[in-house]
């Protein structure tokens, strides 16, 4: 959707792709990046025969810049993502997109489409889409010799529809998202190719999204496809272990340090059969990412048996750590850590 600032109704945004007036851009040719610019948003011209669309050597990042209340505008671990994209661009042979020309990017970006960042009050906040694709013309499958690094960003709502309340997960032995030895922990286009039939078989039989299981023994918690998986056992914050198959999420080691440093929480990383899940002594579960922030889930489903948890309400710990989560990021709690970073 193509709207000016004035048409866009920021109290209920949804997830959706909303063009904003600028984006960035940056060509790899002859071995080296250009100096990159800042362009009126628009269309980039691709060879049919582009690596990216016929092979998929693609990578992505994610990331918000939120306003505080007193209106200031701010980014969360920038640098986080800057390294993870260096990262996926190493598992998929791209060229590395140094690290400060990464952040000064992402801020140019943001700075020009300030007014697109949503109002404190709205919840609201900008995604930030940094991209690179080989776009050299090949036909052999090798490493493109070209390639063009983007920013794009959006003004979004909540990533589940449901905003900070449950989700309904299903875990299906069907489908896996990734494998050892593969590019799991990376963030590639391909990654989500594959989760969309999936995704949509769940959502056709009424479930938010599948919970993904590992693809060896089809019996440990993996992931969400688009966040992380947490769950609350014995009163110790329980995440998978991140074993190459699973993105090393910056949400989710955040929300470790928080439950840790600020609440005196147990964590452990380490391999959570599905079983596990269905006992009492798992008593709330939620996912994290940068889109779906902290989002509880109410309930989880294996075959015919589901497992409610609080009444499809957040659990007090879920709760405790969005809000401390987002006030941070949002500069209504002191950030003690240094994750955020003020665009000045
Ligand atoms: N897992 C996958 C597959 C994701 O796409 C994301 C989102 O980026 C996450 C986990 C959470 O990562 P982060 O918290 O860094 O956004
Ligand atoms: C994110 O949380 O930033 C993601 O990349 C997840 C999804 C939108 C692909």
């Amino acid at each position: 959707m193509q709207a000016t600032r004035k048409e866009i109704d920021f109290n209920n945004l949804g997830f959706d792709f909303i063009q904003t007036d600028w984006m960035f851009l940056s060509d790899f040719k002859n071995c080296e990046w250009d100096d990159g610019e800042l362009l009126p948003y628009g269309s980039i011209e691709l060879s049919p025969s582009a690596c990216i669309l016929n092979y998929g050597q693609g990578i992505f990042e994610g990331m918000k810049a939120l306003k505080s209340k007193d209106g200031r505008t701010t980014l969360f671990r920038p640098s986080e993502n800057a390294k993870r994209f260096i990262k996926s661009a190493e598992r998929l042979v791209m060229p590395p997109f140094d690290e400060s020309e990464f952040l000064n990017a992402v801020k140019k970006v943001v700075r020009a489409n300030e007014h697109f960042v949503p109002p404190y009050e709205t919840g609201g906040s900008l995604y930030i889409r940094p991209l690179m694709i080989g776009t050299e013309p090949l036909l052999g499958i090798k490493p493109a010799k070209e390639y063009k690094f983007i920013i794009f960003c959006s003004p979004v709502g909540p990533y589940f529809p449901e905003g900070f309340s449950s989700i309904n997960l299903l875990i299906s032995k069907k489908f896996t998202r990734a494998s050892l030895g593969g590019t799991g922990f990376s963030k590639t286009c391909s990654n989500y190719a594959g989760t969309m039939k999936p995704a949509t078989e769940a959502k056709k039989d009424g479930y938010d999204q599948i919970l993904y299981l590992d693809s060896v023994f089809m019996k440990y918690i993996s992931e969400v496809g688009s966040a992380n998986f947490c769950a609350i056992i014995n009163d110790t914050l329980v995440t998978p272990r991140l074993d190459g198959t699973i993105l090393e999420g910056i949400t989710l080691k955040s929300v470790l340090t928080i439950a840790e440093k600020k609440f005196g929480i147990k964590t452990e990383q380490r391999d959570i059969s599905y079983l596990e899940l269905f006992e009492d002594s798992c008593t709330e579960t939620f996912c994290t990412g940068t889109a779906a922030v902290i989002t509880p889930i109410g309930s989880i489903t294996y075959q015919h048996k589901t497992k409610t948890f609080n009444n499809q309400e957040p659990g007090v710990i879920t709760k405790k750590l969005y809000d401390t989560l987002v006030g941070i990021q949002r500069l209504d709690i002191e950030d003690e850590f240094g994750w955020v970073q003020i665009l000045e």
